[in-house]
């Protein structure tokens, strides 16, 4: 296996972060890459936002917990305080992902490869990471979701597409496995 591949099946999804923030130079790596995502027509109808700031990062997670706790099938918010009770394991650091849909409404995927070389990126660099649509629910009752667009800088018209949580793991663990079965040659 070449490097690409060896990240690739290395990376899985962290539960459990320290506090240790990653460097500068490792997040400005990560954002970089993040960037020179493929997006359809190449329209880049996105942000790459990284924050390190602790409050904010806390208020999400709360307003995020709070709409969990308020809906009315409690399964998710359940699970997440069996497991720990923190939508955001603990991690340090993350980068939000806002889109453009209104304009473009592939933005999406687009979002979701720039994700995923965000989490490739991460791993490369031995950065714990967690892919986290989760941070949506901070938006989601809508009490809060201007103020945090504005925290976060969002340009008018975006609106929070996925998030990456970034730091250093606690306890790793190994990636999900992969079912082979689902890959099919037709020769
Ligand atoms: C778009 C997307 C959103 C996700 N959101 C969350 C999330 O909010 N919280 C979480 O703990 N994991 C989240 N995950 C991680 C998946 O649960 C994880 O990738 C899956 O269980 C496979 O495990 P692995 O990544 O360790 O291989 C998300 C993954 C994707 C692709």
């Amino acid at each position: 296996m070449n490097e690409t591949l060896k990240t690739i099946a290395s990376r899985y999804t962290c539960r459990d972060y320290n506090s240790k923030i990653p460097s500068d130079e490792f997040l400005k790596a990560i954002a970089e890459a993040a960037i020179q995502a493929p997006s359809g027509m190449n329209r880049q109808a996105w942000r790459v936002i990284v924050v390190k700031n602790k409050d904010l990062i806390q208020d999400m997670e709360s307003e995020g917990m709070n709409y969990l706790a308020s809906m009315e099938d409690k399964s998710l918010y359940n699970k997440i305080m069996e497991h720990g009770s923190r939508l955001f394991y603990g991690a340090p650091c993350m980068i939000v992902v806002p889109i453009n849909l209104v304009q473009y409404a592939p933005a999406l995927v687009d979002c979701g490869i720039l994700c995923q070389n965000i989490a490739l990126a991460a791993t490369s660099l031995g950065i714990a990471n967690t892919m986290c649509g989760l941070t949506g629910m901070a938006f989601a009752s809508g009490l809060r979701s201007e103020e945090f667009s504005k925290r976060l800088g969002f340009p008018d018209g975006y609106a929070f597409g996925c998030s990456v949580l970034l730091g250093y793991a606690n306890t790793a663990k190994l990636p999900h496995n992969p079912d082979r079965d689902k890959i099919i040659f037709i020769e």
